[in-house]
């Protein structure tokens, strides 16, 4: 059965500074995905603590949201078959050094917070995920 879904990625703040999105988004194409919108933009800091809100009782909480709003970031919603699941395994475990072979962290990530790419969680955050960033 089909079950097409929309996702939201983030590439964040070290990838964007490394000239990181064109190589990114080619690995999201190659992967099957459709990019349905895009755009680049920088973040406050109180909307980063928006949108990681789920977060907000976390001891990293603070500086996770001082480092989504340091820079420029390219929002991006993907469609795909179970594109939920299917972006969280392209872009690999959260730490890059537990990253597999092959996945855009593995590649791309430096730490756990300067990670390259964010990706919904689920298929009800996603929904929310994309709200945050395209509702007009
Ligand atoms: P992301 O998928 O954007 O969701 C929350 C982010 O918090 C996560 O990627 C990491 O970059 C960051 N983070 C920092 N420290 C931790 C931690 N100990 N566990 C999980 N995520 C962390």
């Amino acid at each position: 059965m089909s079950n097409l879904e929309q996702t939201l990625s983030i590439i964040k703040p070290d990838a964007v500074e490394r000239n990181l999105e064109n190589e990114i988004k080619e690995m999201f194409k190659s992967n099957g995905f459709t990019i349905l919108k895009e755009k680049k933009i920088k973040i406050e800091k109180s909307e980063a603590e928006k949108f990681y809100k789920v977060h907000q009782t976390k001891p990293f909480y603070s500086d996770l949201c001082d480092y989504l709003s340091s820079g420029p970031i390219v929002v991006i919603v993907l469609e795909k078959e179970n594109a939920v699941l299917g972006n969280r395994e392209l872009m690999g475990a959260t730490n890059p050094k537990d990253a597999e072979e092959g996945t855009i962290r593995k590649k791309y990530g430096i730490s756990i917070d300067k990670n390259s790419v964010h990706g919904s969680d689920s298929v009800e955050n996603a929904k929310i995920e994309i709200d945050f960033f395209f509702k007009d």
